[in-house]
């Protein structure tokens, strides 16, 4: 359900409009201007209700700030017939409309959905602007924000050159994807691209994956087996996490790029070859090199370019980008027809916070766009951790069947609230406990209580 935030100093104005809108939207009230504020830099409303004339800040400054803060929201303003002029006034500051006391309820009815559905047209038209942007994509990557941005051009500099490149980023960030970009952007395209994850295959086994096996070297070794960077010879190697290497293969690998030769096991024979090596990590390799497994100075000469990707919920501007990038790759994968998403939907994902970043927004939006028989993905097309609200009711429905204590239904919307505002703020406690209007204390005292870690992930 959309949000929307009445704000007017008369409680019976607040409760009356309440009742009526109950059902449709989510509603929020606010008693003066100030409050009001607070609220929309937290909530982020679709529309506001403003009353003109309230004690304090009266509607005409808060709707200034209001476009201050975000200007697609969309602010009605409510007037006394008097006061007619200033809401003419306030439409040229921006307002969308105004509406009169006393209240034509159909009329009410009809501007506020007008207006969510002008907004919803808007979005649309941001949603295409951003794709014609060229910026929003290299190669298969798709996004826009300014990291992003940087990732390409650092892409493009480094593409022809030998260098190592180290690519850190969680799961599902793509980093083989940019491991590709790298190597089909370079004059090795024409020659293989080998990746290798480290992770996937028994310590036994590693090196002779990697460096190949003279017929007889161990039990099974029937007969001459090439490794890994052998057949990535004048291409690019990947070393996907590279972390869960053995200290010893480390070794091995550390003297591969000092001398660019290596040694099958079991023979005695050094072949040269030219490959470019590209490591990939989800783990902070730094970490592992104070713990001590692994080495430090291989780490320095595989990090001579770090690539760090970012998590999607810190780009999350790029949402929009990539879901209509996946739509319409999934839609001509299935030769299906093309599918829209709606502004509601889209908010909600969003707002999600992505732990398994974009390979989660992928398969979600693959699973939509199969299951949902509309043309348009609406909320409920959507998984309940992701609509969020569900959770919510879960949560209550929970409580009134007598499963769960309302203590603990307390604790779970304090725990959600807390996290939300978090997030939003990027775990800078300060700036979440003043949204939260409570202090920094009391914000630390209640994340322990509900063992709410002080940083992300
Ligand atoms: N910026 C992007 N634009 C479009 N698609 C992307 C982008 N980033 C990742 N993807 C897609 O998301 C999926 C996961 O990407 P990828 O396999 O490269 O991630 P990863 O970081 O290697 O993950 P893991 O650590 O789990 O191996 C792939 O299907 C990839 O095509
Ligand atoms: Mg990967």
């Amino acid at each position: 359900m959309k949000k929307l935030l009445i704000v007017d100093d008369e409680l019976g104005t607040r409760e009356s409009l309440r009742m009526i809108f109950d059902r449709e939207y989510d509603i929020i009230t606010a008693a003066t201007g100030e409050e009001a504020l607070g609220i929309i830099e937290g909530l982020r409303p679709s529309l506001v209700l403003l009353d003109i004339i309230m004690p304090g800040m009266d509607g005409l400054a808060v709707l200034e700030r209001i476009n201050e803060i975000d200007k697609d929201i969309i602010v009605i303003m409510i007037t006394a017939t008097k006061t007619v002029k200033t809401a003419v006034h306030a439409m040229k500051l921006g307002a969308y409309d105004y509406i009169t006391k006393p209240f034509d309820l159909d009329e009410i009815r009809l501007i506020i959905k007008k207006a969510l559905s002008t907004q919803d047209l808007r979005n649309e038209v941001k949603i295409l602007r951003a794709e014609i942007d060229k910026g929003y994509s290299f190669g298969n990557i798709v996004g826009n924000t300014g990291i992003m941005r940087e990732i390409f051009d650092t892409i493009k500099q480094i593409a022809d050159s030998k260098t190592t490149v180290l690519i850190e980023g969680e799961s599902g960030t793509g980093k083989e994807l940019v491991a590709k970009a790298i190597h089909f952007n370079s004059n090795r395209k024409g020659k293989p691209f080998i990746a290798i994850n480290c992770a996937g295959i028994p310590e036994s086994l590693i090196e002779s994956e990697l460096f190949g096996h003279e017929k007889g070297a161990f039990t099974n070794a029937y007969g001459r087996k090439l490794g890994r960077f052998e057949m990535a010879d004048s291409g690019t190697l990947f070393l996907d996490e590279i972390s869960e290497l053995s200290l010893a293969t480390q070794a091995k690998i550390l003297r591969f790029l000092q001398e660019r030769e290596l040694v099958r096991v079991g023979g005695t024979e050094t072949i040269n070859v030219d490959v470019r090596l590209i490591a990939a990590t989800n783990r902070n390799l730094e970490d592992s090199v104070t713990n001590g497994t692994f080495r430090e100075d291989l780490y320095y000469r595989i990090k001579v370019v770090p690539i760090h990707l970012p998590p999607l919920r810190e780009r999350k501007e790029d949402i929009p980008l990539l879901v209509n990038h996946f739509l319409s790759k999934i839609m001509k994968e299935k030769e299906a027809k093309a599918k829209s998403i709606s502004s509601e939907a889209l908010d909600l994902l969003i707002e999600y916070n992505w732990p398994g970043n974009i390979r989660e927004l992928e398969n979600i939006i693959a699973r939509i766009t199969l299951l949902s028989k509309n043309s348009r993905v609406f909320p409920e097309d959507l998984p309940s951790n992701i609509r969020g609200n569900a959770k919510l009711n879960l949560i209550k429905e929970a409580v009134l069947e007598g499963k769960l204590s309302f203590e603990k239904a307390e604790a779970e919307f304090e725990r959600d609230i807390i996290l939300n505002t978090l997030e939003k703020t990027n775990y800078v406690q300060s700036r979440a406990a003043e949204l939260l209007g409570i202090s920094r204390r009391i914000l630390k005292y209640k994340m322990d209580k509900l063992g709410i870690e002080g940083t992300a992930g």
